[in-house]
């Protein structure tokens, strides 16, 4: 835990900045004390709601260093919205967005000085974690809850940096149920785990794109795209899947460039009909945009183009990360400044 440390030699979220920011919700009101505290162990009772019956939610989001040296967090108010939802998803009672808003500039601030300059970021990790000493409490919410935020200095997600990836299309299993697609909670992630482990292993696989019933959504960590010179195709919202902000971001990036945007369902037979002509990628703010070179699909390996990443792709990863790292104007309000 130096700030010295590489982020590009350590596994992506195994580095932190030495401090963060807690709440604690008791009796229906929450409690902030206000600023940033050294990072340290938690003590929690054995019967902590959260480690029996999940009631746990998280957000990503990343500060970027900026060309002046300063630091800025891409999307804040957008991850803050979409924590909120997560919270009452679980049955929770959320925060008020001012208080989760300040609680993550915070943290953030306190660790701003670990963040590696592009194409790093210091990653953001608010953690919401429902509390109750209750084995009993199957079948209610937590009545206690903590709040936090810590910040871990990162380089790529995918080792091996921006290559192209090779996806394996699940199409018995669905990534999470149909209620908890669109939360980002942690039970969601041990559950894709079965799934892409076993697709590691039998297909060499980097990635699982869930597609049951014949759509396809996102994989365990990322949502989907198709794309070629004119048009940007992606999955329309509901609640089966993840919002991504990155997404979100991609699309008005996509529009800015007048590409035409379908928000859709893409069947599994459009996604092989597209590798013969156009690109795919993954969008997040861990992944960014990975490009896919290879996707095995009914016991076939399907090579998209020449396997290499595709020039829209790149196009729009660089136009992404410019913005994210101030080298070109954020006409749409997305970095929030950090004071120093
Ligand atoms: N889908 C899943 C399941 C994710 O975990 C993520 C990552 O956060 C995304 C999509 C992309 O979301 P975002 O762009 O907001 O990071
Ligand atoms: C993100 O992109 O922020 C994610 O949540 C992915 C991940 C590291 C689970």
């Amino acid at each position: 835990m130096s700030e010295k440390q590489d982020p590009f030699n350590a596994p992506f979220g195994t580095l932190f900045g030495d401090h963060m920011a807690v709440a604690t919700y008791v009796d229906g009101v929450y409690d902030y004390p206000g600023a940033a505290v050294p990072l340290e162990n938690f003590s929690l009772h054995p019967a902590t709601h959260a480690l029996h019956y999940a009631s746990e939610c998280f957000e990503g989001l990343k500060a970027h260093r900026q060309p002046d040296g300063s630091v800025a967090i891409f999307r804040l108010d957008d991850s803050v919205a979409r924590m909120i939802r997560s919270i009452e998803k679980l049955r929770m009672t959320p925060p008020s967005a001012e208080m989760l808003r300040q609680l993550i500039i915070d943290a953030t601030t306190a660790n701003a000085s670990f963040t590696p300059d592009a194409p790093g970021s210091l990653y953001i990790r608010p953690t919401f974690i429902g509390t109750a000493p209750n084995i009993g409490a199957a079948a209610t919410p937590s009545t206690e809850a903590m709040l936090y935020c810590i910040n871990s200095p990162v380089g790529d997600y995918f080792a091996g940096g921006v290559r192209p990836l090779t996806i394996f299309i699940e199409t018995d299993m669905p990534r999470t149920t149909p209620q908890f697609g669109s939360v980002k909670s942690g039970a969601n992630y041990v559950m894709a785990l079965g799934p892409t482990l076993d697709a590691k292993r039998d297909h060499v696989a980097d990635q699982v794109l869930f597609a049951s019933g014949d759509d396809v959504t996102e994989t365990g960590a990322a949502n989907f795209f198709l794309c070629d010179g004119e048009r940007l195709i992606t999955r329309n919202l509901d609640d089966s899947f993840l919002h991504g902000i990155t997404r979100s971001s991609i699309l008005q990036i996509a529009r800015d460039m007048d590409m035409e945007i379908e928000e859709r369902s893409i069947p599994v037979a459009e996604l092989r009909a597209w590798a013969e002509h156009g690109e795919m990628f993954l969008s997040g703010t861990a992944a960014v945009i990975a490009p896919i070179g290879t996707v095995i699909t009914q016991g076939e390996t399907i090579t998209i183009g020449d396997g290499q990443p595709g020039g829209t792709t790149l196009k729009l990863r660089e136009a992404l990360t410019d913005i994210q790292s101030g080298i070109s104007e954020d006409k749409h309000g997305w970095l929030t400044p950090l004071n120093s």
